[in-house]
């Protein structure tokens, strides 16, 4: 989809123009008056569709209720512009003009509303689904659009990634496309090394499939960093659970379990096109978690980077195990912040739904900054507990710890196991997007399938920073 930037949208000869209407205000425009019914109020969501008989540039005139004009804020104009968007695509228009007359800097709500609704993965598909070509802005900057257009970038590329069929993003698959990422220095480690490194828990996952493990170091690197943030993605590129293999219907969406290096694979992708004064440090431990004579074992005694035993309790919870050994990594590289996303607990799903996103971390401060972040980007997170009832259900009699706790509280349990392997000296939040990260049914701006969850809000924070 083109973007371009014209002086007064309603003048543009293209199949649609959208306009806002406003709860409290009268429209200016002559033909919303003349043609919307008394019943179209302006009340956020709502769409009405004019056709113009020709008296008009465009072919169709779109309006969308805004709500109230003072509370109109981002995620209003993005979920309505999402809204109207698919209207668009519904009437076959091609080409799009969209004139918000707004206070409020809404160049990035708009297009992530556009992109994010006008996305399809349609690859697999001989018959292709409808898309809008190009669409025309008013009051913006070309600054402010190649701002906008790389976020929204860094999402298309999460969601083609989880998506993507486990045959086809295997872990040297999402290796080479980490290393085709210019403008980072990227680091991709096999098996040999990953043993000298010592990270026995990710190498225990990975020992059952026949996929090599791929561990993924990308490197944005500044002169006098003002920060230095690492973000870890869970890259469990298909989860069968081992030899705990879970039944049929749990396994069926498994392919989306990369859904948090998807997320870093996109944000990444951006860090290096937008070039903040942080240095950045992308980190996946990819690998499949898949039952063969070579699995791992239940009751196998693992020792992960830092040291630390674990017993393996259940070969299902392998998220952590592989995590264990990028956040010892993480920390050795002496970064400020640590972010890990994952995929991570069935139990998350069960609390929040695919409304939010579980969070938790190690400092409140920082924690309470992403839910932030998130909140104005339309990304919600919910804070879950971090306490050591949770950690005192993993205690094991043969090892320093068990990968699982108790049936219950499974997210903050997770969690908790995470923080064994967090250094003392570093702000660390752990991102729990299992119900998130793939919609069973559409939701808001979003259709079926991945969302790139994580991508707005992480790359947010770091370029606010
Ligand atoms: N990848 C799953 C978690 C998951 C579940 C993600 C549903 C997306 C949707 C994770 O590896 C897992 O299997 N977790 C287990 C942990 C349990 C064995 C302690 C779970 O949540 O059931
Ligand atoms: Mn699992
Ligand atoms: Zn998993």
């Amino acid at each position: 989809m083109e973007i371009k930037i014209v002086d007064k949208a309603k003048e543009i000869q293209c199949d649609v123009l959208i306009i806002a209407k406003f709860e409290d205000l009268p429209t200016s425009n002559t033909l919303v008056n003349r043609f919307a019914p008394d019943s179209f109020t302006g009340k956020k969501g709502e769409i009405f569709v004019i056709h113009t008989q020709k008296e008009y540039p465009s072919e169709y005139i779109i309006a969308m209720g805004l709500g109230k004009k003072e509370f109109v804020d981002g995620n209003i104009i993005r979920e309505t512009i999402a809204k109207a968007i698919k209207k668009c695509s519904e009437i076959k228009a091609k080409t799009v003009a969209i004139e918000l007359d707004l206070a409020i800097n809404s160049t990035e709500a708009i297009i992530l509303g556009t992109t994010i609704a006008n996305y399809h993965f349609d690859k697999y598909k001989t018959k292709k689904e409808h898309r809008i070509t190009e669409i025309y802005l008013e009051n913006t900057t070309e600054e402010e659009i190649i701002k906008a257009k790389t976020i929204a970038d860094g999402v298309k590329l999460a969601r083609n990634l989880s998506n993507e069929p486990a045959a086809f993003a295997t872990p040297t698959k999402l290796a080479e496309i980490a290393q085709g990422i210019e403008g980072l220095q990227t680091e991709v480690y096999d098996e040999p090394t990953i043993r000298e490194m010592k990270m026995g828990a990710y190498l225990a996952v990975a020992q059952g499939s026949t996929q090599p493990p791929k561990f993924i170091h990308m490197k944005h690197l500044v002169d006098n960093p003002k920060k230095r943030i690492a973000i870890i993605g869970k890259g469990m590129c298909f989860d069968s659970g081992g030899l705990d293999i879970k039944p049929a219907a749990s396994m069926l969406n498994m392919k989306d379990d990369m859904s948090g290096s998807a997320c870093v694979l996109g944000v990444m992708k951006a860090i290096a096109k937008l070039r903040p004064e942080i240095e950045v440090h992308g980190i996946i431990a990819a690998c499949e978690n898949m039952p063969s004579g070579n699995a791992y074992k239940p009751g196998d005694i693992l020792t992960a980077k830092n040291g630390k035993t674990i017993e393996v309790d259940n070969t299902d919870a392998e998220g952590r195990l592989t995590l264990a050994d990028a956040l010892c990594y993480a920390c050795d590289l002496q970064v400020d912040e640590i972010i890990d996303i994952a995929t991570l607990t069935g139990a998350c799903m069960v609390a929040l739904g695919s409304a939010a996103s579980g969070i938790m971390g190690n400092n409140d401060e920082f924690v309470k900054k992403l839910i932030e972040t998130g909140k104005n980007t339309g990304e919600k997170f919910w804070q879950l507990p971090m306490w050591q009832e949770y950690r005192d259900n993993m205690n094991s009699d043969v090892a320093d710890m068990k990968n699982t706790g108790s049936r219950y509280g499974g997210a903050s349990a997770a969690g908790m196991f995470l923080k064994e392997f967090v250094c003392d000296n570093v702000k660390w939040a752990h991102m729990d997007v299992a119900g998130t990260a793939f919609l069973e049914k559409p939701q808001k701006e979003f259709s079926k399938g991945a969302t790139g969850v994580g991508v707005r809000t992480i790359l947010n924070y770091i370029i606010s920073q």
